[in-house]
């Protein structure tokens, strides 16, 4: 067993001046546990305000995703002995959405840009008998891009968002993606106007900051990059 210094940010708005702030605890953890099982022992042993989302604990669900030392990630992926000083860590809450409360922001607008995208299925022919078929090899475009989380630590660590809040965000973008490159979608007209614009696909920069912080290690730029040749090229 080690001791942990734990820097956590904390913020309560029923708390009326008190700005975010730094808040330090010790915390006695295995290098094998995560840095959520460090919450949790904040949370149930020394301070049961601290708030936090977490649900899965298997990197499945996305709700824990935050800063640690400076990165978005999973805190039930990010393991005590991969932390860059494993008896230090400094955990935030994901940049550039509004803090509800320490380590817990406002989803609404992160969200609101998956609706904008249309994300489901159109398809205005009428349905065969059986399944509308999909062969392996169409499957294996949208592969990759089926496995988002909706962590949202690619769209919080992206430098276009940061400055342009209005811009659709890499998320979106990988999930508009997903439905643009399905075989069995019709939906590419309905959706043009809304990727082929200054805050659509345009507005990324191929920064990669997204790459970086996917923990389900998607190539979103790849995707996007994807997108932006598809409506070049209008081959829809
Ligand atoms: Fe942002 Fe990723 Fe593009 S970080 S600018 S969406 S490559
Ligand atoms: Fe579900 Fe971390 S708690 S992804």
């Amino acid at each position: 067993m080690i001791k942990v210094n734990v820097r956590v940010s904390r913020f309560n708005p029923e708390e009326g001046n008190v700005k975010p702030h730094f808040e330090e605890f010790t915390v006695e953890a295995d290098p094998t546990e995560k840095v959520l099982d460090l919450l949790h022992k904040i949370k149930w042993e020394q301070d049961g305000t601290l708030a936090f989302r977490r649900s899965c604990a298997h990197g499945i669900c996305g709700s824990c995703a935050m800063k640690i030392d400076g990165r978005n990630m999973l805190a039930c992926e990010s393991l005590i002995s991969n932390l860059k000083d494993p008896t230090r860590v400094t955990v935030e809450p994901l940049q550039s959405l509004p803090v509800l409360k320490d380590l817990v922001v406002d989803m609404d607008d992160f969200f609101k840009k998956y609706e904008i995208v249309k994300p489901y299925l159109i398809n205005k022919t009428p349905p065969p008998t059986k399944e509308r078929y999909q062969s392996v090899e169409d499957r294996e475009l949208i592969d990759e891009s089926t496995k988002c989380i909706q962590c949202a630590a690619c769209t919080t660590s992206c430098p276009s968002n940061w400055k342009n809040p209005q811009f659709l965000g890499p998320a979106a973008l990988l999930k508009s993606y997903r439905y643009c490159f399905d075989s069995r979608d019709e939906g590419m007209d309905e959706r043009i106007r809304i990727l082929d614009n200054g805050d659509g696909v345009w507005r990324c920069h191929t920064i990669f900051n997204c790459v970086e912080a996917c923990p389900k290690d998607i190539n979103i730029t790849w995707h996007i990059s994807e997108l932006k040749k598809k409506l070049v090229s209008r081959e829809y």
